[in-house]
């Protein structure tokens, strides 16, 4: 039977552990919808034309080691308000999300796009500066040097991007539930997270 649970919000919000951490609870697969943007980004970067790369995009391609970088996440964010790069994207991620076994999705637009029809939604939210520190601290930890202030400036950029575009803008659906991790360490925004899905999921 599957089970989708889509997980949206802005860049650093902490979708990605609670994503990990949730689909590791209750056994289900889990995809960072964001890779795929990124992999269409470091093609674009190495001379590729957006639309064909995106077509072109195969599973492997999101095991690529550099997608992490900020400079990708900047071009990742680029090809992603063009409509033509989105629709290329939307049958695998579909499939993934109706996989047997239940899925995890995180992303900008899963609850609204792509799987309107989610069992359990979420919208992970923090302050701009919240996560723009922990972005400073993961890049850092990465080797990748750069201010506060520049990773501040460039994810405040890029959420304005993702917020402002035509095409399947960021933006919560009507019925996601809310959650803030400002405020809350990782252990506790799993939990909370744990507990909204399973509210959903019923008894087992
Ligand atoms: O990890 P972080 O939250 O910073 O970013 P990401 O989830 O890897 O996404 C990188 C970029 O891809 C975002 O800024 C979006 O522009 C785009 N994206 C999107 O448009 N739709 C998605 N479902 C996932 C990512």
């Amino acid at each position: 039977m599957s089970f989708t649970v889509a997980i949206d919000g802005p860049a650093a919000a902490g979708k990605g552990t609670i994503s990990k951490a949730v689909a590791a609870h209750f056994g289900f697969a889990h995809l960072d919808t964001g890779l795929l943007y990124r992999a269409v980004g470091a093609r674009v970067r190495d001379g590729a034309e957006p639309i064909a790369a995106a077509k072109a995009l195969r599973a492997e391609d999101l095991e690529a080691g550099d997608l992490r970088t900020q400079a990708v996440a900047d071009q990742a964010s680029r090809v992603a308000v063009i409509p033509e790069v989105r629709a290329a994207l939307v049958d695998f991620q579909r499939s993934f999300a109706r996989r047997a076994g239940g899925a995890v999705l995180d992303g900008r637009d899963i609850g609204t796009v792509i799987c309107p029809e989610a069992e359990a939604k979420l919208f992970v939210t923090a302050s701009a500066e919240c996560r723009a520190e922990r972005r400073h601290r993961e890049l850092t930890e990465r080797g990748e040097i750069q201010s506060y202030d520049d990773v501040l400036a460039a994810v405040r950029d890029r959420d304005q991007r993702d917020r402002d575009r035509a095409t399947a803008p960021l933006l919560p659906a009507s019925d996601a539930v809310q959650l803030d991790t400002s405020d809350l360490s990782i252990d506790e925004a799993v939990a909370r997270a744990i507990e909204i899905v399973a509210r959903r999921r019923g008894p087992e």
